[in-house]
């Protein structure tokens, strides 16, 4: 396969004259200019892909979500296909980057550490939420249909708004905050190798969002706090650190009407973490403590 990048010239027909340009009206010449270009890169990527099968070399065939709002004619959400060369251990934001780097700079997607890390490459692919810098293509069966993570607003290609996600993890104020900190100013707030056990799991969240997209109940209730910012309120509730009363104030955060009893324990944000915490199993923790707390007996 040719490594260059592809001619992105609009591809003129002989019948297409000066004369009916000048009397199309610009917002469909436009238009049609954009069909024309998206033609040509096709044309390209499929000529590239044939020349790499006759010489055989390995290709990945991977189907990429596109959508623009800003730009007229790339409006309408579509996929675009790539054909890559495969190598073996390559994922799938690599074969992302190589279609972007080589075939189409407008190609648009978030990405940084690759390794599991950042969380900022959470797409859905083949039909599941994965990172992408996680998921070896070799996995995968062709085509590979890359798209945004469902239930979050698209703003371009592969790129979602995030912001309502981290209002939900915000709303459980996800930071250490103890009833009472050590006199000495230098002095370590110890924690038992048991209870660091027990929240051990939960702290691994990279926030990635992919539990919070798998979500039915967060797709239907707009309030719902999600998996992400429960879990978050499971770490520091079941930190034995930060003592009872602010325990008891976080059990309030989430027992609230949008809170733990909205989950229904169907699994799916476990299923989909990359960091494979088990999110329903600390729902259902959260619940138990919340029974706990408002128990009285007399
Ligand atoms: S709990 Fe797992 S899936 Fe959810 S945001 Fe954190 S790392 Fe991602
Ligand atoms: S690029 Fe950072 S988690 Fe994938």
């Amino acid at each position: 396969m040719s490594t260059q990048p592809p001619q992105h010239e609009h591809e003129e027909s002989p019948a297409d004259g000066v004369d009916d340009a000048e009397s199309t009206p610009p917002a469909q010449q436009r238009r049609e200019d954009a069909k024309a270009d998206k033609r040509s890169r096709d044309a390209q990527r499929q000529a590239e892909a044939d020349d790499a099968a006759k010489r055989d070399e390995p290709t990945r065939h991977i189907k990429v979500f596109r959508y623009d709002p800003e730009i007229e004619g790339k409006q309408e959400p579509r996929f675009d296909d790539f054909h890559v060369p495969f190598e073996k251990g390559m994922t799938v934001l690599d074969a992302l980057i190589y279609a972007r780097d080589q075939y189409d700079p407008s190609l648009t997607f978030r990405h940084s550490c690759r390794q599991a890390v950042c969380g900022s490459d959470a797409f859905f692919v083949n039909g599941d939420q994965r990172l992408g810098c996680k998921t070896q293509l070799s996995e995968l069966d062709d085509p590979v249909r890359i798209e945004p993570l469902p239930h979050q607003e698209v703003v371009k290609d592969l790129v979602v708004d995030m912001d309502h996600f981290y209002e939900e993890m915000e709303a459980v104020d996800p930071y250490f905050d103890p009833d009472e900190t050590p006199d000495g100013e230098l002095e370590e707030q110890r924690q038992s190798r048991e209870n660091r056990e027990k929240v051990k799991m939960s702290t691994r969240c990279i926030w990635c969002g992919a539990c919070f997209s798998s979500c039915n109940i967060a797709a239907g209730d707009n309030q719902y706090l999600g998996p992400a910012a429960l879990n978050k309120a499971y770490r520091f509730a079941m930190d034995d650190r930060e003592g009872e009363s602010r325990k008891t104030e976080r059990l309030e955060t989430i027992e609230q009407e949008h809170g733990v009893w909205r989950c229904q324990t169907q699994f799916s944000c476990t299923n989909v973490c990359p960091k494979d915490i088990p999110l329903t199993e600390h729902i259902q923790e959260l619940k138990r403590e919340a029974v706990k707390k408002n128990l009285k007996f007399w």
